[in-house]
C-alpha cells in the first residue's frame, strides 16, 4: 500500500534532517554567549586579573579559558594578520570559554563556521563557551567596522 510507503519515506527524510543538524552542530562547535556584568578599564587592561594574563589557561579536565585582547587590528592571541602568527591552540574535545575585550574601539569576535559571534566593546567583557570536538583550524574574524585595517583583522584557532 503506497500510502504507508510514503509515510515511511517522509519519516526517514525527517530523521535524516535531524541527524544532519545534530551531527553538523556537534562537529562545528556550539557557542553559549553570555554577557558579563563586569566592567573593565580599557586603559588599564594589563592590571586586570584576566587581561593582564592573555592566552590559554587550563581550568579543569578538558576545560580551558582563553583571555583575548581585540585591538586595531589584531587579536592577541589569535592573530594571523600583519605578519603576526599567534594562533589560539586548544586540544580536541575541549570546552573553551573565550573572554574578549578591547582597549580602543568596538570590534567583534566571530569563529567562522560556528555560532560564536559577539561584539567586543571597550569597557566590557564578552564571554563565549565553545565546544571544539574536531581537530581542525577555525578562522576568527572581526565583523564590526573598526578602522582602516578592519578587513585584515583576522586570526586562527587551532584545535589539535
Ligand atoms: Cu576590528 Cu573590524
Amino acid at each position: 500500500n503506497y500510502e504507508k510507503l510514503w509515510l515511511i519515506a517522509a519519516m526517514l527524510l525527517i530523521i535524516g534532517f535531524i541527524v544532519t543538524i545534530t551531527y553538523g552542530s556537534v562537529g562545528l562547535g556550539i557557542a553559549m554567549i553570555d554577557d558579563s556584568e563586569e566592567t573593565i578599564d580599557p586603559n588599564a587592561l594589563e592590571d586586570h586579573e584576566r587581561f593582564g594574563d592573555l592566552g590559554v589557561h587550563q581550568t579543569g579536565d578538558g576545560e580551558y579559558d582563553v583571555n583575548i585582547r581585540a585591538y586595531q587590528f589584531n587579536f592577541e592571541p589569535g592573530s594571523s594578520a600583519l605578519g603576526v602568527h599567534d594562533p589560539i591552540v586548544v586540544p580536541e574535545n575541549s570546552e573553551v570559554t573565550l573572554y574578549v575585550t578591547s582597549p580602543d574601539v568596538i570590534h567583534s569576535f566571530s569563529v567562522v563556521g560556528t555560532n560564536a559571534n559577539t561584539m567586543v566593546v571597550p569597557g566590557e567583557i564578552s564571554v563565549m563557551t565553545v565546544e571544539f570536538n574536531e581537530a581542525r583550524e577555525y578562522g576568527i574574524l572581526c565583523n564590526e567596522y573598526c578602522g582602516s585595517g578592519h578587513h585584515g583583522m583576522e586570526g586562527v584557532i587551532e584545535v589539535v
